[in-house]
């Protein structure tokens, strides 16, 4: 049986407005025990990341943010930092999700530096790593996560590898309603571990490792219940409270 906690985290993506993030919160956090097995994160869009903190204040869950630049401060317009972020009660970051690296630009060379800033700042980093589905189809798919894998973590000392979490994604499975069965995310989940095993044994052990693409309450418990599946991050379902609910209660 796995020591590692299970960890669900909400996605938010650009939705919900602060006084949306504090309805959902209001009716949300008394659905969720206080002796749950997970950690639950939410991740708001930044605006609403202050008012969310305040409301998890005395909740078991956390607020974590959508992305951050790797540097404390400086001139980049319309970015954000670690530490701004710690300043507004937020424990956790998503780096590297698909989006981000297929709109946004972002690059292995920046999630090389975000996820060592990251720990830095005490900020948990969410890595988000995953294929397309074209790439799955060339039989690709190895090679993919071990490419991401590798250069994100590169600097990250092996002593902290567990304090970072992995979220496989394959892309063709977010948003499109078409979850990777419990066997294909499990397989990719195995095969990350594997990479971080072969770094450090000790750090394969304990890192967690979640999977995200199509959660629902109605397929939570099947993934979940996987013994490699550390836990999952959840776009679309985890917008409505009730559906979010049901899938942290699936986790514990
Ligand atoms: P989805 O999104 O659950 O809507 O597929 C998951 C994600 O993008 O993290």
């Amino acid at each position: 049986m796995s020591e590692r906690q299970p960890l669900i985290a909400a996605n938010w993506k650009m939705h919900k407005t602060v006084a949306e993030a504090e309805a959902f919160l209001g009716d949300f956090l008394p659905r969720i025990d206080d002796d749950i097995a997970a950690e639950v994160l939410i991740c708001p869009p930044f605006l609403a990341l202050r008012v969310a903190a305040e409301h998890c204040l005395r909740s078991r869950v956390r607020v974590a943010a959508q992305n951050m630049h790797f540097e404390a401060d400086g001139a980049f317009t319309g970015e954000v930092s670690a530490q701004m972020l710690r300043e507004a009660g937020v424990d956790a970051v998503l780096l590297g999700h698909s989006e981000r690296r297929r709109y946004f630009g972002e690059t292995d060379e920046a999630l090389a530096l975000k996820v060592p800033a990251a720990l830095n700042a005490r900020l948990q980093p969410i890595l988000c790593v995953g294929e397309a589905g074209d790439e799955r189809d060339r039989g690709e798919t190895e090679t993919v996560l071990r490419r991401q894998l590798e250069a994100d973590l590169a600097e990250v000392p092996d002593s902290e590898l567990p304090e970072v979490v992995v979220a496989y994604e394959p892309i063709w499975a977010i948003g499109t309603g078409r979850t990777a069965t419990p066997d294909q995310a499990e397989e990719a989940i195995d095969h990350l571990r594997q990479l971080v095993t072969t770094r450090d044994p000790e750090a394969g052990e304990r890192i967690r490792i979640i999977y995200g693409g199509s959660v629902s309450a109605e397929n939570a418990a099947e993934l979940l219940g996987r013994e490699g599946i550390d836990g999952a991050l959840v776009g679309g379902a985890s917008l409505d409270q009730a559906s979010f609910a049901d899938i942290v209660m699936a986790a514990s």
